[in-house]
């Protein structure tokens, strides 16, 4: 007993060996030839979304799996996105500043990093699933600061790998409200609060109306830290992306063919990045692009996808796939016989 209990401490040293940080100072990532002369440490430009702990359900078990990192690694992906809905996991709290996260979760948080890293994929830990943020409210804005206060609290000592994305697709429509006066003010608040642990860790952050690339021109984050990079999101057009996701629409029901004005769509939100990178110079990520895997016709994804990637790869930004293996699951859920699914994996690897 006493030998499985040193066993088990000895493998739990080894996984967060990597989460100790290398020294020295983060800097910005990048990978192509204007940014990649600052690093090739910290790499951003083929990464998943691995959904599942951005509800309430926990963590899902194969987060927990080291195939799960070694699997995406072996694929040629660099990153994992990991989206957590943190309220989920805050504990005994009476004033929403004196609570604590889980910390049965917060461990299997520690491992699922731990592997990642481990893999040689960076991890970016984004807050997920709080559609209905009004930080005007005190009470929520106090929630979500301690929030963020208790995880770069932990996390300080982690592996240069590990970035921090504040809030995932802030918005001041459909119940949130957050336009981007107010995101600003609260994006930036936070921002010096997490540096108060973390200095140069990279920290990611959003324009308002779902991370979209059309409000980049509003978004203003502090000039002289160039240790914060920003997520926009497309799914350009939803009609095609979102093909039988009924959840999104109910009368999305029926196949949608892809079209030349359905590409122009989604390059349209790409010149709204391509403006914002010339004018402030920050690397950008297109951290959820997709297709709904329903209906959709395999080809069609394939040629939306390789026509995405391509668009990010001329202007120098990385990508990350929503997602690794749900509805738009890269990776077939085991009910389907698991393993990589081709039309998705075509588009964004190639053949
Ligand atoms: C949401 C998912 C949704 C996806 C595509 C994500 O940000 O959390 O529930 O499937 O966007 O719409």
């Amino acid at each position: 007993m006493k030998a499985k209990a040193l066993i088990a401490l000895l493998l739990l040293a080894a996984l967060l060996v990597p989460l100790v940080s290398c020294g020295g100072s983060a800097v910005v990532p990048g990978w192509n030839e204007t940014t990649d002369k600052m690093t090739d440490f910290v790499k951003l430009r083929r990464g998943i979304n691995l959904s599942g702990a951005e509800g309430s359900d926990g963590m899902p078990g194969y987060l927990l799996k080291d195939e799960t990192y070694f699997g995406i690694a072996g694929k040629g992906f660099d990153h994992v996105r990991l989206p957590v809905d943190f309220r989920n996991y805050y504990k005994n709290s009476e004033h929403h500043t004196d609570g604590e996260l889980d910390e049965g979760f917060m461990k299997k948080l520690d491992t699922a990093i731990a592997l990642a890293v481990q893999n040689d994929l960076s991890v970016i830990l984004d807050f997920h699933g709080w559609y209905d943020l009004d930080s005007s409210d005190e009470a929520q804005k106090a929630l979500f600061q301690n929030i963020w206060k208790l995880i770069a609290r932990r996390y300080r000592d982690a592996s240069e790998r590990l970035l921090f994305e504040l809030l995932n697709e802030p918005h001041d429509n459909e119940g949130g409200n957050l336009n981007s006066l107010m995101l600003n003010r609260l994006q930036n608040e936070t921002i010096a609060l997490i540096r108060e642990t973390n200095p140069t860790r990279l920290i990611v952050a959003s324009p308002a109306e779902w991370n979209g690339p059309w409000k980049l021109a509003e978004l203003d984050l502090p000039e002289d830290d160039e240790n914060i990079i920003v997520a926009v999101h497309s799914y350009a057009p939803m009609t095609f992306t979102h093909q039988g996701a009924t959840w999104a629409n109910a009368e999305w029901t029926e196949q949608v063919r892809l079209n030349q004005a359905m590409l122009r769509e989604f390059d349209s939100q790409m010149d709204d990045v391509k403006k914002y990178i010339e004018k402030t110079g920050r690397t950008v990520i297109l951290d959820e692009f997709g297709v709904y895997q329903k209906v959709a016709d395999p080809g069609d994804v394939t040629e939306y996808l390789a026509h995405a990637v391509a668009k990010c790869e001329e202007l120098g930004i990385g990508w990350t796939y929503w997602e690794y293996n749900s509805g738009f699951g890269a990776f077939k859920p085991s009910l389907f016989g698991g393993g990589w699914r081709d039309c998705v994996m075509d588009g964004l690897i190639g053949k």
